[in-house]
């Protein structure tokens, strides 16, 4: 068995401090602050954090890398967070990761251990567990795809659970902890499984003419990489730079009559057939449409070279970006007739 864990030499304690500043803990930049802050580096103080929370701590907000969160005011409540960071190859082509492991690390161990299947979910922020809530995906891939299973702790219980990929009920960015299991479970490991044969998807979007502009014909796995963090960092904005939590809204999926309404009236409307009944159309050409790209409400604003990301410009608060989230879905719906809901948690 191979490892990789992180953990200092040095003997670390749970975190647990009250008037805690997030800023630090979400990539939208909001300065919000929460009553409670814990982070639990093992299970088994996941386990003492499930026994010692009482009323007085709710409401939870269990919190990964924060890539994917719109804090709107303070949180009146504790916000959890898994600091249990570890990598562990099982064997061939299993590997178990801590649900504080940055996803991205996981992609880059697997492309340079020849283990096949996550190169298309490089470099997504974020950290394991979330990934696992919100069945992150990109380029025709997603993480269901390559989840065995996750390990978790019950809130209520201090209970270990673990649950196969079909008890996930995962679908396009959901699974059941985002609703029938919501707040009831810390994640602390997921279980992947990859292949020992590359064989590359390439056929989503753009990465074929970016490969063809570099003249690769056939990418190695690292060549790919490479090629879907090229396309991702041309649209996506660095959060370091300019506060966002990525794709704001989810691509909204039609039945297929409404789709060919639209077709009809909008020549080379982008889309992807999802069944014989259902077409999933890409919400950054709505807005774009609406002629939001680029625009701005506010220190809130839509970004210039992918409309579906939401950007604080500086100093936005969370209601402002709510604000202009709302606008934009009113004049979505006035427009094509089609609601499109956040992708983004908003609390
Ligand atoms: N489009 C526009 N205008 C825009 C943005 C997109 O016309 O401003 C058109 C594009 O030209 C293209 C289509 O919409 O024809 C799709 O665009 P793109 O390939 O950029 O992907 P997306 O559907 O906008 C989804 C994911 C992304 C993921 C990409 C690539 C969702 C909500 N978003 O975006 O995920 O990286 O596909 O697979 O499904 C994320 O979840 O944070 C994220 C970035």
């Amino acid at each position: 068995m191979q490892g990789k864990e992180e953990r200092s030499t040095r003997e670390k304690t749970m975190t647990d401090r009250k008037d805690y500043s997030l800023l630090r803990h979400n990539t939208f930049g909001i300065d919000a602050k929460c009553k409670r802050f814990i982070e639990y580096d093992t299970v088994e103080e996941a386990q003492q954090v499930a026994q010692m929370l009482t009323e007085a701590d709710r409401p939870l907000l269990i919190l990964g890398g924060g890539s994917n969160l719109l804090l709107t005011a303070d949180y009146d409540g504790t916000v959890l967070h898994s600091g249990i960071r570890f990598l562990e190859q099982i064997d061939e082509c299993h590997i178990r990761c801590g649900s504080g492991y940055v996803w991205d690390d996981v992609v880059a161990y697997c492309v340079e251990n020849g283990l096949y299947g996550a190169e298309n979910l490089s470099i997504i922020p974020g950290e394991v567990g979330a990934g696992a809530v919100q069945n992150i995906g990109a380029y025709g891939v997603e993480v269901k795809d390559l989840i065995v299973s996750v390990e978790a702790v019950e809130i209520e219980t201090g209970r270990i659970r673990h649950f196969t990929n079909a008890e996930c009920e995962y679908s396009y960015r959901q699974s059941k902890f985002k609703h029938a299991w919501q707040g009831r479970f810390l994640i602390t490991a997921v279980t992947y499984k990859l292949s020992t044969t590359y064989a590359p998807k390439l056929d989503y979007g753009n990465i074929r003419a970016a490969l063809a502009a570099k003249q690769i014909d056939f990418p190695t796995a690292t060549e790919l990489r490479e090629v879907i963090s090229e396309i991702r960092n041309a649209k996506l904005p660095d959060p370091k730079v300019l506060g966002n939590a990525g794709s704001f809204f989810m691509n909204p999926i039609v039945p297929t009559q409404k789709y060919n309404e639209l077709a009809r009236q909008y020549e080379g409307m982008p889309h992807y057939t999802i069944d014989s009944e259902h077409e999933k159309i890409p919400a950054g050409w709505l807005i774009e449409q609406c002629g939001w790209k680029g625009k701005a409400m506010g220190r809130a604003a839509v970004h210039d070279k992918q409309a579906l990301v939401l950007v604080n410009r500086g100093g936005a608060t969370g209601s402002e970006v709510v604000h202009l989230c709302e606008t934009i879905q009113h004049d979505v719906r006035q427009k094509f007739g089609i609601e499109i809901n956040p992708e983004v948690n908003i609390r």
